[in-house]
């Protein structure tokens, strides 16, 4: 049997045939970029989310930026990101012109601490944080982080390109969130037919300032009352979403499961499978599991060797990568994120993965002897 890490077309019985009738509506239509499909999805998701403000553009990588320039995030400004993320968190602080600087995760949690965040703010004095959510979980300690910032005058923005329908105290992480992002990136969880993203807020200046920001920094046709860029969302991609996101519940179930058998099944102690805080509700996006660094490089060859797919996400620390070196601000390290980008292993996670494949990594992964 060959197991890929991931599989993203597993479509559900007669999703192509309701995409692609859509699609041709939308071209007989002549509606390409924008239009009404635009605001159907925003208003779908932004129910979805339970947030306020909910507004489609180009890629999770532009949401990202788009949210630090509608914040008030300008150049030279300080902003603290966590060592362990995507790259597409470092580059967005860079692409508008502040400064990043990296502070350090848990090695229990792989996530910021309010304890880490306080270290940061104390030691930089940054105008924002960059709070990232991974693994589709979500930072445990998010809420104390949310009220320190605003107790200190620190703008939070909170990177969810892979925790939608992840929630937090039986809540949707998004609810509550001044400023939020993610991505629609075919593999997230929340999949486009091609790239996509999201900024969502409580905030109705931020919304406001956002939509702006997304189409050239229109305030009318041809009035420009800012410097934006065009980071649209494109009608089929909002068309593909609407669709998706009627399956988001089935599909994160069928992620979430697998997930939970790994932990449940897996007894081999070169292993150890963790999971999100107690308050956390997961979407199934990724498996974790931590290997100690010497076991790693035999154990993804023994997987290599049984056809089964996976993933090391992150293998390296922000800070540590050649494009950091001139762009860096400063940082805060005691050598967790790189242990954590030499310990992590995830194994295949996908929407309706079959039971079969499912029992098969599992058996292979118990017969592994470190
Ligand atoms: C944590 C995180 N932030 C940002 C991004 C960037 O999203 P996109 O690839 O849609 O630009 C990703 C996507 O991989 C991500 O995982």
């Amino acid at each position: 049997m060959k197991v890929p890490f991931i599989d993203i077309l597993r479509y559900e019985k007669g999703f192509l045939e309701t995409t692609s009738a859509k699609a041709c509506e939308l071209l007989k239509n002549g509606h390409f970029v924008g239009g009404p499909i635009v605001g159907e999805f925003e208003s779908a998701i932004k129910d979805y989310t339970k947030t306020s403000f909910a507004l489609g553009c180009a890629n999770g990588t532009d949401a990202i930026q788009l949210a630090l320039r509608a914040v008030g995030v300008d150049k030279n400004d300080k902003v603290l990101i966590p060592d362990m993320t995507f790259w597409a968190t470092f580059e967005a602080v860079v692409n508008v012109g502040a400064v990043p600087y990296t502070i350090d995760v848990s090695r229990e949690t792989l996530h910021l601490t309010l304890a880490s965040v306080k270290e940061g703010v104390e030691k930089f004095n940054p105008k924002a944080i960059l709070l990232v959510h991974l693994y589709g979980w979500a930072c445990p300690e998010t809420l104390e982080i949310r009220n320190y910032c605003k107790e200190k005058n620190v703008l939070l923005i909170e990177d969810c390109a892979q925790a939608i329908g992840v929630k937090i105290k039986g809540e949707s992480l998004l609810t509550n969130s001044f400023a939020a992002t993610t991505s629609f990136y075919p593999a997230k969880v929340l999949g486009a037919s091609g790239d996509a993203g999201g900024v969502f807020t409580t905030d109705k200046t931020v919304a406001d300032t956002t939509k702006i920001l997304i189409n050239h920094g229109r305030t009318g046709h041809y009035d420009h009352g800012l410097i934006g860029w065009n980071s649209r969302l494109g009608a089929y991609e909002a068309s593909f979403l609407v669709e998706s996101l009627k399956h988001l519940d089935a599909r994160l179930e069928s992620r979430r499961s697998v997930c939970q058998q790994y932990r449940e099944k897996i007894k081999n102690p070169a292993l150890n499978f963790l999971s999100p805080s107690k308050d956390v509700w997961e979407n199934g996006y990724l498996s974790v599991a931590l290997m100690t660094p010497e076991t790693r490089p035999a154990f993804i060859e023994y997987l290599k060797a049984n056809d089964i797919g996976y993933g090391t996400v992150y293998p390296g620390a922000m800070s540590a990568q050649p494009g950091a070196k001139d762009h860096l601000g400063g940082k805060i390290s005691h050598g967790h994120a790189e242990w954590i980008a030499k310990s992590i292993i995830n194994l295949p996670c996908f929407a309706y993965m079959k039971q079969e494949e499912i029992d098969y990594v599992i058996n292979k992964v118990n017969e592994f002897k470190a």
